[in-house]
């Protein structure tokens, strides 16, 4: 069915304009004023307010087994979360672990998620460790549409990857012309401070920090800088979290490596005082790289109105009550993970756009139009133009709420932003022309949400 929607200000990455939308069949087909629709055709009506492109969450942990234990969303709950949020497209991390056949993870990971989602999706494909069927493995994997490689240099023995394996895997990348996103931490510093504080029985949420210190980031980022460096592959840094590490990767980009930086959603509102909370409240707001101390933030939203810190994503990885508590006895065994698919664009827009932080454009550019060219989306996602897929956020500037795990769609009993107020919400989410969300309540269709199939462009 045809939709028009009417007389909203559309802003994109690049532009703002007071203009109608008109969708056909899945796609935008004209934009202008005073457009005519058939007698049929579904109209929303926009006056006073923002119609942005659909929202792209460039990190996300859905299916998810980790540290004893699996990450509570499923594709139904976590994109309903991030369709009520105005996220229309998310990036899951596909994690097999190093024992696990990297092929089988692959196909395991897509039928989880095949039929279940209600907005669109892609992989990251992990390379957890690089063995001699590993090219043509991941050649099949970049045919298939999967055209984003991740390598985590920390979790040594599960998810990490040493040195050796890294270079195979950026070489790889950069000849299929691949990007590869990074969790840059050094594993060996970590499990050598974790060891080292346990023994001095220091055993709570507030010693995960000094276990996975700035400079333990630090390193992983300046590392994984220099490989991309001597083998031209093209990186991504996910989460980052603090000064120093944005200062080498920032060096590095200015001698031209090919580096982009994401940071998350966690990073620019909490700060590592939330971790040494007492009993499990801290335990909730346990992620790595850890919250840190909050002089970090200036400078990450600093970074971002400035476009050097490239997107905002969330790290969504949602671990209930009860599974944070695997870790009172020791927080090495607290699983790891905030979840925030469904707060991230009212949280950045309250605190980025209303702040005075970030302008309307670069907001839009930073939590959806960045990830859709980098990760080869654009320009069927992250822009409202003739030919793009018709996925809408129709934003209502006037709403006024607090976040709460009690009107949450995440599949978790508790929210890590529990309590922020927040200062505008969707009032309409289309998903390819379809409403699937109206009012803070998803209305649409369980299961619309296709794979999305990209080229590799980063040659
Ligand atoms: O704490 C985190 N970040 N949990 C999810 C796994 C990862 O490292 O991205
Ligand atoms: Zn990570
Ligand atoms: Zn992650």
């Amino acid at each position: 069915m045809a939709l028009l929607i009417r007389n909203g200000e559309i802003v994109t990455a690049g532009s703002r304009v007071h203009a109608d939308i008109y969708v056909e069949n899945e796609t935008v087909t004209k934009i202008g004023k005073n457009l005519e629709a058939p007698p049929n055709a579904e109209t929303i009506d926009a006056t006073g307010k923002l119609v942005f492109p659909g929202f792209i969450d460039p990190h996300v942990h859905i299916y998810l087994p980790f540290m004893a234990t699996f990450a509570k969303d499923t594709h139904e709950t976590g994109s309903i979360a991030a369709l009520v949020g105005g996220t229309t497209t998310y990036i899951e991390m596909c994690c097999p672990n190093r024992n696990d056949d990297a092929l089988e993870g692959y196909e395991l990971w897509k039928s989880k998620a095949a039929g279940n989602s209600a907005c669109d999706y892609a992989f990251h494909m992990s390379v957890t460790k690089f063995v001699k069927e590993t090219e043509s493995q991941l050649r099949q994997i970049v045919a298939d549409g999967t055209a984003s490689f991740k390598i985590f240099l920390a979790y040594k023995n599960f998810f990490g990857v040493d040195d050796g394996e890294m270079y195979q895997t950026l070489e790889l990348a950069k000849r299929l012309g691949v990007i590869t996103t990074a969790h840059c931490e050094n594993a060996e510093l970590v499990a050598r401070l974790q060891q080292k504080l346990l023994a001095e029985g220091k055993t709570g949420s507030e010693w995960h920090e000094p276990s996975r210190r700035e400079s333990v980031e630090t390193e992983g980022t300046g590392r994984f800088a220099t490989f991309l460096e001597n083998t031209g592959a093209t990186g991504y840094v996910v989460h980052l979290s603090c000064e120093k590490a944005l200062r080498v990767a920032l060096d590095a980009k200015v001698r031209g490596v090919k580096i982009h930086v994401e940071s998350v959603l966690p990073h620019f509102l909490l700060d590592k005082t939330y971790a040494e909370r007492p009993g499990v409240e801290g335990m909730k707001h346990v992620m790595s790289p850890p919250l840190r101390a909050k002089h970090n933030q200036d400078v990450l939203w600093s970074a971002l109105a400035g476009g050097s810190i490239d997107t905002v994503g969330t790290d969504h990885c949602p671990f209930d009550t009860e599974q944070k508590v695997l870790g009172k006895d020791s927080f090495v065994n607290i699983p790891n993970g905030i979840p925030g698919i469904e707060d991230r664009v009212n949280l950045l827009y309250t605190h980025g756009v209303k702040g005075g932080r970030l302008d309307l454009e670069r907001f839009v550019d930073c939590a959806s139009t960045r990830a859709a060219k980098l990760f080869g989306l654009f320009p069927r996602k992250g822009t409202i133009a003739v030919g793009s897929d018709a996925d809408l956020v129709v934003y209502d500037t006037s709403y006024r709420g607090v976040v709460s795990a009690k009107s949450q769609h995440v599949n978790n009993d508790y929210n890590g932003f529990e309590g922020m107020e927040i200062e505008g919400r969707p009032s309409v989410v289309t998903v390819r022309g379809k409403v699937q969300v109206c009012n803070g309540e998803f209305v649409g269709q369980r299961g619309r949400g296709k794979m999305l199939k990209r080229e590799p462009s980063h040659f």
